[in-house]
């Protein structure tokens, strides 16, 4: 291994090492609120329930699957208009929340399933008209992250649809650029190597941020087409900012994206990727 590829190999390990694993989201579960980006709460600008509004689901027995559903606030908002739902999470108190939060209907036809999403397509099967993943597949590791990708892909039944969001690089620099955050020398102390794949400290953890062309690229790699990339604002305060007096977008933004399984003739086994690609 030459000398810059074992350095970028132990800033990997590093990176991976700080990821968030299922003991550590659970940690956050009373917390949820104050510590983690809930983007169905948040949503400034209605993108989820504009791009929901786009899925043309079944007129009867119509399912939602979401995979990482945090405290269920998805499921809250949206699960009126699905005859059935899975929800799940591998934390099980954060699980515990999400169901104590819903209402009597949504409780009856959910079912809770405490697990791995990368074992979702083996347990559950091929049953989503609408697939969910809001800010789950985030992992430094792109091995992992290509686990979830198969996994959504394969949870979503053919002519599917899945809602995808993920942080956006683009909007990560554009508050980096920031005379306020320019000045705080501990949001910019991650190696540029690393910058340059999108992996970023995101309180606290390393977590993989997508420019809007890497998910342009990466998406069908999975069978999934994308019908529409669209930006999810979120408010300052989610990058622990006030809002500043200038900047080149209203808000921050995470990438929220729509994309539609392929046909059942054109199903194949999700292709291994050739890389994350470049960051735009
Ligand atoms: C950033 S939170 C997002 C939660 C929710 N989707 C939302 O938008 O509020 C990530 C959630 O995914 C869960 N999670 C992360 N990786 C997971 C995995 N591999 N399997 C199952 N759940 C996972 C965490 O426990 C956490 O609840």
């Amino acid at each position: 291994m030459s000398g810059a590829a074992s350095i970028l190999a132990r800033l990997h390990k590093m990176a991976k090492a700080s990821n968030m694993n299922q003991a550590r989201w659970d940690r956050l579960a009373n917390a949820f609120e104050d510590t983690v980006c809930d983007i169905t709460a948040v949503d400034m600008n209605h993108q989820m329930r504009r791009l929901v509004r786009r899925v043309k689901l079944p007129r009867r027995e119509s399912r939602l699957v979401d995979l990482g559903c945090g405290i269920g606030t998805f499921v809250k908002e949206f699960g009126d208009s699905f005859a059935e739902i899975i929800a799940v999470d591998f934390a099980p108190h954060i699980l515990a929340r999400a169901k104590s939060r819903q209402s009597a209907p949504i409780l009856e036809k959910t079912r809770w399933l405490r697990m791995d999403l990368a074992q979702a397509a083996r347990k559950i099967g091929t049953v989503a008209d609408l697939t969910v993943c809001l800010n789950v597949i985030t992992s430094p590791d792109e091995k992992l992250r290509d686990r979830l990708w198969t996994s959504l892909a394969s949870v979503t039944l053919p002519n599917g649809f899945a809602l995808i969001v993920v942080p956006s690089i683009e909007s990560a620099k554009m508050v980096d650029e920031l005379p306020v955050v320019q000045k705080n020398s501990k949001r910019r102390s991650t190696p540029a190597a690393l910058v340059a794949q999108g992996l970023l400290n995101r309180a606290g953890a390393m977590q993989k941020h997508f420019s809007r062309g890497e998910l342009a690229r990466i998406l069908p790699t999975y069978g999934l087409t994308p019908r529409r990339i669209a930006r999810a604002y979120c408010p300052w305060s989610e990058e622990g900012l006030k809002k500043p007096r200038a900047s080149a977008a209203p808000y921050p933004w995470d990438w929220a994206c729509l994309v539609q399984r392929v046909a059942a003739s054109k199903v194949a086994a999700p292709r291994k990727k050739k890389s994350a690609g470049a960051v735009r």
